[in-house]
């Protein structure tokens, strides 16, 4: 009733207004009032090798003329056999088995359903709850969401959630059980290790269904690797209790920590890996968990073969022939030792920018997923209030300014804690590393001197 039919689209946010893109070409967008932006986050960690790659677009409108659907119920395409095999062989060990979804949120739901049913015919019935970590994201969907722990995301729907459990990551740059990381690894006595064993213990082990945790925490906390040792330790909890160990590796995958996948990077071998975003740089929705031998055992023997699950769009042809192209430009542009140059030079930039900005209290990430923790004075260790907005407002200034960052809130306790995400193309170059650390200084300044005016104004009244 009554309202003028002149915007029809369901905003993020009905109070913003977004820039219209026309077109992209290697790490810029343009608009189109023609303003170009410095895409310094890849989207969301997504689009993994930049835009306007046509070999990328070839190979999906090739594939649209050959045969746009089929249901994996009833057919399967080569295209599909060509990139599952390209993940299996790249996946760590005894992970062999790719099944496609069209998104992160569907991949862990599919990965916690699996572990699920996998138990359950296996003669473990009881065995439903899962466990995860606070401060980290796993999806919207309610599954996802319940495993899931970011509170600003949850709390509109807590009365839906599953009844999941959490305990806390290792967060060592302020770890939420006070204790010092270099303790913790000399006497090699954990607290966040202790609580997973007494949650697990707590809700009966003949409960616990998965673990699942992000390899590195990413949107949530902005770039946290986990401290040396843990994921070890963690396995080692998951195989004295039986319990499904599920690295999500939706924003870590195909690169963009510096290996193909960053379990590669943590000494152990999960019973799943779930992916997308990089899988097929953000050309196509794609996505997908990768399944250890001991899983389709189990599937091919206790449950005649079927995982009881499974998407109209999972495998899309269109979405696969973008996977295969996008892993074969990884590849022949030599990605993987970009990364890691490029993630050396751009942390360098940091730490001295760091020197520069006490606004900048920690610097943190592997390969070109990094995070700066952002707060109000670094020697005095004082906290942005969540109603300062900001991390967000400095990206809005570096927006203006010509880049687009990814700026996250919560990151210590889920309310407090401002951070951003610095995560490239992983083809991009030197030059460009120059630039995003330019606009990141100056839209620092800005920040700043916005803040000290609104103090003063504060003080003032
Ligand atoms: C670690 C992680 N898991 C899962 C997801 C959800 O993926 P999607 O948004 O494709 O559903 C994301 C998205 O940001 C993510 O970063």
């Amino acid at each position: 009733m009554g309202r003028v039919k002149q915007d029809f689209v369901f905003h993020r946010d009905f109070k913003k207004e977004y820039p219209i893109i026309t077109h992209g070409e290697g790490v810029y967008l343009f608009d189109d009032t023609g303003k170009k932006f410095l895409d310094a986050c890849s989207g969301a960690v997504a689009a993994n090798l930049g835009h306007g790659i046509a070999s990328i677009g070839d190979a999906m409108a090739e594939q649209a003329k050959k045969a746009a659907f089929v249901h994996t119920m009833r057919f399967e395409t080569k295209a599909l056999h060509e990139l599952a095999e390209k993940i299996g062989i790249m996946a760590p060990g005894y992970l062999n088995k790719v099944y496609f979804t069209t998104g992160g949120s569907e991949a862990n739901e599919s990965a916690m359903k699996l572990a699920r049913q996998y138990h359950r015919d296996a003669g473990r019935p009881q065995k439903h709850i899962v466990i995860g970590r606070w401060q980290s994201y796993h999806g919207n969907t309610i599954g996802s969401l319940s495993a899931g722990g970011d509170v600003k995301r949850r709390h509109a729907y807590t009365p839906n959630l599953l009844n999941y459990a959490h305990v806390y990551s290792p967060y060592c740059h302020r770890c939420p059980y006070g204790r010092e990381q270099d303790d913790c690894l000399t006497k090699q006595n954990w607290t966040c290790v202790a609580d997973i064993e007494r949650t697990i213990l707590e809700l009966g082990p003949e409960n616990v269904s998965a673990f699942i945790a992000e390899a590195i925490v990413g949107s949530q906390q902005g770039a946290v690797p986990p401290p040396p040792g843990y994921f070890e330790k963690i396995r080692e909890l998951c195989d004295r209790y039986q319990i499904i160990l599920i690295l999500d590796e939706v924003m870590t995958g195909f690169g963009r920590t510096g290996t193909h996948f960053a379990t590669e990077q943590l000494g152990i071998e999960p019973d799943i890996i779930t992916f997308g975003k990089g899988v097929s740089a953000g050309y196509a929705p794609l996505a997908g968990m990768i399944v250890h031998e001991r899983l389709i055992d189990g599937l091919i023997q206790n449950s005649d073969g079927k995982f009881i699950h499974g998407y109209t769009y999972s495998g899309h042809p269109v979405a696969v022939a973008a996977g295969l192209a996008a892993l074969e430009v990884y590849e022949s542009d030599n990605v993987l030792e970009n990364v890691n140059e490029q993630g050396n030079y751009l942390v360098g930039l940091l730490l001295e920018l760091k020197q520069k900005h006490t606004c900048i209290s920690d610097v943190r990430g592997r390969g070109l997923l990094i995070g700066i923790e952002l707060v109000k004075d670094r020697e005095q260790d004082l906290l942005f209030k969540p109603s300062e907005k900001a991390a967000e407002t400095i990206n809005s200034i570096a927006m203006e300014l010509g880049a687009v960052f990814y700026p996250g809130t919560g990151s210590i306790d889920s309310i407090n804690g401002e951070h951003l995400i610095i995560s490239p193309p992983l083809n991009v170059k030197k030059t460009d590393i120059d630039e995003i650390v330019r606009i990141l200084d100056e839209s620092l300044s800005i920040f700043k001197s916005q803040l000290r005016k609104d103090e003063t104004v504060e003080i003032a009244k």
